[in-house]
């Protein structure tokens, strides 16, 4: 056995269970081939996460107009004696989409001898690398993994969790990057099976300014500009496209409409190119549209929550209001 999966197996075997799913691969050539085709053109934004869009990712995260990640884990900090409170002792905490460890770290340290740890997510490998590093670090806590597609619901039900109450965390805005009824329905997937008791720790970007949004997205060093081409250079990489990636512009941009940022790549020239022997063009000027990321006021966070049977019960920001955490309890009224 090599290393890494002699590695892989011992990381799998820290856990107190593991179950695959085993859900549906992104077929990445039929959705860029099938967004190239559309119009607007578009590519979902799942595919930024390779190694390296990970990389820039974590990038991004430290960057001065990048307030996001700080101003929540700030939040957190100055939160965490009151949710240790709420959460009691025993819980289980839920991570769809495991994803910061530095931010399940804390909340993990925070709890009154939290009982259990299920993490959630597509990539397996990713899982078990997160998951595992957890299951050693937390001795004390029951650690799971399931793979699968947690926006089709949480299918938890039957496993060997701890007893405890549950609380969902779902930190970083990540709701944001779903249209509303799509945010919809992954709040509803979350409420299911949901007992009397459990929560949801959701975190949620606020409506603020808009430069200071648009700069969070078009930042001074260009590092979200190579988040943004790195779905061009994967294209050309992995589903051999021919795509002149300098010929592309990064956009941020505000759509004061629908409330949300989005990001495009512009053609600065017209272009002709192929991917996967599928030929293409662009006009000058047209756009590929790459991703979204929706902004909240407190009352459009709640009456999206308040759709999917949650009441909110507790609401923590930062003192500018850069960013909220939201508890929601199940609301149990018909
Ligand atoms: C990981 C989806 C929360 O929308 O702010 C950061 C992704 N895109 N910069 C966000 C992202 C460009 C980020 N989320």
């Amino acid at each position: 056995m090599t290393d890494r999966a002699l590695g892989r197996q011992q990381a799998h075997a820290a856990l107190d269970f593991f179950e695959d799913q085993h859900p549906p691969a992104g077929d990445f050539l039929r959705d860029a081939l099938d967004g190239f085709a559309a119009t607007p053109k578009r590519v979902p934004p799942v595919y930024f996460y390779d190694a390296k869009g990970s990389g820039l990712f974590d990038q991004i995260t430290d960057l001065e107009e990048y307030y996001v990640t700080r101003t929540e884990l700030s939040i957190l900090d100055s939160i965490m004696p009151e949710l240790a409170e709420r959460a009691g002792p025993g819980a289980v905490v839920v991570e769809p989409g495991s994803g910061s460890s530095v931010k399940i770290r804390k909340l993990l340290d925070g709890l009154d001898n939290p009982a259990g740890y299920l993490g959630l997510d597509i990539s397996k490998t990713h899982l078990i690398n997160a998951v595992a590093d957890l299951a050693e670090s937390y001795a004390d806590v029951s650690v799971g993994a399931v793979c699968a597609d947690f926006t089709g619901g949480l299918n938890i039900d039957h496993l060997p969790l701890p007893e405890g109450r549950r609380v969902i965390f779902f930190p970083g805005s990540t709701v944001g990057n779903f249209e509303p009824d799509a945010a919809r329905n992954l709040l509803k997937g979350f409420r299911n099976g949901m007992r009397s008791g459990d929560a949801v720790l959701i975190g949620a970007d606020r409506v603020k300014d808009e430069a200071r949004l648009v700069a969070a997205y078009d930042d001074a060093e260009g590092v979200t500009a190579q988040f943004n081409l790195n779905l061009i250079n994967r294209i050309n990489r992995e589903l051999d496209g021919t795509i002149d990636a300098g010929a592309l512009k990064h956009l941020a941009i505000w759509n004061s409409e629908k409330s949300r940022i989005e990001m495009h790549l512009e053609a600065k020239r017209d272009m002709r190119f192929a991917i996967s022997g599928e030929h293409f063009e662009m006009k000058k000027g047209e756009r590929i549209h790459t991703e979204n990321s929706h902004k909240f006021t407190l009352a459009s966070f709640s009456t999206l929550a308040e759709s999917a049977g949650f009441t909110v019960t507790k609401t923590w920001s930062d003192a500018e209001n850069l960013f909220t955490l939201f508890w929601l309890e199940p609301c149990w009224e018909a």
